[in-house]
This record gives C-alpha cells, structure tokens and sequence, in this order.
C-alpha cells in the first residue's frame, strides 16, 4: 500500500523523537498500520543542529503554515508547542485544508480545543491528541475508549513529570527545587518555558483535557484552580514523609451537584498508596466510573521516546483509517453544566 506521508513540524525533542520512533520500529509500524507511515517533509528554524536522526533529506519549510497546502502530505504532525503562532496557525490551516492533525500540544488544545474541534467536525478531518496528555500513558484512549460505557465521577492524576521529577528528587537528596529543575530541563522533560510546569498550568491545560473526554464538555481554563510546587520546601517534603506522606502536584476534576470542579494544586498522599508510588518522571491518570470503579494508569509522562510512542500511535489509528470524532462520544447528562470556579486563595 501507499505509504501515509507526514510532515513533522517542529524538531524538538518530540519531533525529533516521532522521527526516530517511525524509523527504528518502521516494520513493526508499517506491519500494524497496513502500509509503512513516511516522514516526507519536516519545519524546524535550525536546520544545522543534530537531532540523532537523519532530516537532511527531506523537504524543509521554514514556514510551517505552508505545510498545509501541501498535497503530497497526509498528516500533519504538530509538535511545536504554545496555544498561539505557528503552532495555532497550522492547525488550523490543516484542518481547513482537510488534512489530519496529530498534535502533542496541549496548551493550545486547552485553549482552543473547542474550537479546534469544531472546525474539525465540520470538515470531517481528525484532530488527535493521545501525545497531549501524560506522555505515553493511553490516558485520552482509555477514556474515549475503554471506559466509554461508564459515567465518570472523577478524573485525577500527576499530569506533570517535570514537577513529579523535582518532587522525588528534592526528597532523595534532600535538596530545593530550584537546584532539582536544571536536571529536569536537561533531561527534556520541561516546558519551553518551565514556569508552565512549576506553577501548575501545564497539569491545568491536561486536566482540562481529561475533563472535557470525561464529561463531555469544554473546560473554561479560567476556571480551574491553579496552584504550582514553588512554595513546597525540601522540609515540607521531609515532615510529610515523617508523617508518612508524599508530597505530589495533583490535577483533579470532580462530578460535582452543580457542575464539574477541577483544580490543581500540591497534595499530601500516603506513600504506600498507589499513587504515593508513583515517582520521578513517571504520570499516573486515576478515572472512576459507575460501573468500572477505580482505574489508574502509571507511565512515562514526558521525555522524546513516551511522548513520540503516543503521536505515532495516532497515526497508526489514521493509518488504518480509524477515525474518531474529536472529543468522542463522551457527553452524558452533564454536557451544558458550568465549570465551577473555585475560591482562589
Ligand atoms: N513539561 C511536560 C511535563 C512535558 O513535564 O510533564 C509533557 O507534557
């Protein structure tokens, strides 16, 4: 069969990483998407830096917009970041155009998901974005998916590895954040700009997500609690582990009377639970449905190879033509009920 052409835009570390995941396992990819998945075109501002994996030879454009009208690409992947710019722009330009968008962005689906999604919908085209959320957990899969037959009371979880990495490390060598987030930069887990990670809005813009997949509707971001882990102190997380407790940047969105309330702030959880296990770049996405309970998934929430694991799983889906509406069918009786804003303090 024809092989499916992508364009990846933006050679970061998740660009780079999708590049060097379609080459490595390109049998095992092209066995289980029915054709082989080709990166025929890539947009980057640096085309002189190494990235590990051989771009040189494939159609460059500096100017990712124009990506979209090309008619020998597919799909596009979005891997640029930022709710706004080119990142925005492309997607859009995309989905106008009628072509499929992979997109591990989820500032700009937190922002503008609905939207997007509209658009998407009208033009029949998908937009997927497993890559958004937790890394390479399944996380938008199984609650699209494996939990679609139940209503979800609750979706929680540690939605930022950065922040996870700072908070075990801080407590295994005793040292304060600012000392512990270099590594994490280093390590490419953080944001472009990591005071999204620290202050809690990179967890917000995956909650958001989650939230809108589990009660089928869209989150007003304004709404969500926000608080981040700068003021969590290497003795804050000493005395809790005295008492018997981890110190963790949870995201948690709840099935209120009156609505959906979601929020993220820093949480004491007990170390021998679950979710206290959970440690060092590592994710975890609680849901709770009616019939299915509790189920938490634990994965790899950032860094190339997870994050690339979940944007070349979207496009093995598309390969196959498996073709999902974009926020599923997950609306239920909730659907039109408001975000509750939650005291700031
Ligand atoms: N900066 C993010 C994190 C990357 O640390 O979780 C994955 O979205």
């Amino acid at each position: 069969a024809r092989p499916l052409a992508v364009a990846i835009a933006g050679l970061g570390t998740v660009g780079a990483g999708v590049a060097k995941l379609l080459r490595d396992n390109a049998e095992l990819i092209a066995a289980r998407a029915g054709r082989p998945i080709a990166v025929t075109a890539v947009s980057s501002r640096d085309r002189t830096r190494d990235r590990g994996v051989p771009v040189a030879g494939l159609r460059w454009y500096e100017d990712a917009v124009a990506i979209a009208a090309d008619p020998a690409i597919d799909v596009v992947v979005e891997t640029i970041g930022g709710s706004e710019g080119p990142a925005r722009a492309l997607v859009e330009a995309a989905i106008a155009a009628g072509k499929p968008v992979v997109t591990a962005n989820k500032a700009l689906l937190a922002v503008h998901g609905a939207a997007l999604a509209e658009q998407a919908e009208a033009r029949g085209v998908t937009l997927a974005f497993e890559a958004a959320v937790a890394g390479g957990i399944p996380a938008i899969k199984a609650l699209r998916e494996g939990l679609a037959a139940n209503r979800i009371s609750r979706v929680a979880g540690i939605l930022n590895g950065t922040c996870n990495y700072i908070l075990t490390t801080m407590r295994e060598r005793g040292l304060q954040f600012a000392e512990v987030l270099a590594d994490a930069q280093r390590l490419g887990y953080a944001e472009a700009d990591p005071a999204f990670d620290i202050d809690g809005v990179d967890a917000a813009h995956k909650l958001a997500i989650l939230a809108a997949l589990a009660f089928g509707r869209p989150v007003d971001l304004g709404a969500v609690h926000i608080e981040g882990i700068r003021e969590v102190s290497a003795l804050d997380i000493e005395l809790a582990e005295e008492l018997g407790y981890r110190i963790k940047l949870l995201g948690i969105a709840k099935r209120e009377e009156s609505g959906i309330s979601t929020r993220v702030h820093p949480c004491m959880v007990p170390k021998a639970a679950a979710i206290g296990r959970v440690e060092g770049v590592f994710n975890a996405v609680v849901a709770e449905g009616d019939f299915v309970g509790r189920v938490m998934l634990e994965g790899r929430g950032a860094g190339a190879g997870p994050t690339a694991s979940a944007v070349v799983a979207d496009l093995i889906d598309l390969a196959r033509g498996r073709l999902t509406p974009v926020w599923g069918a997950a609306t239920d009786a909730l659907s039109h009920a408001p975000s509750l804003p939650m005291e700031k303090h």
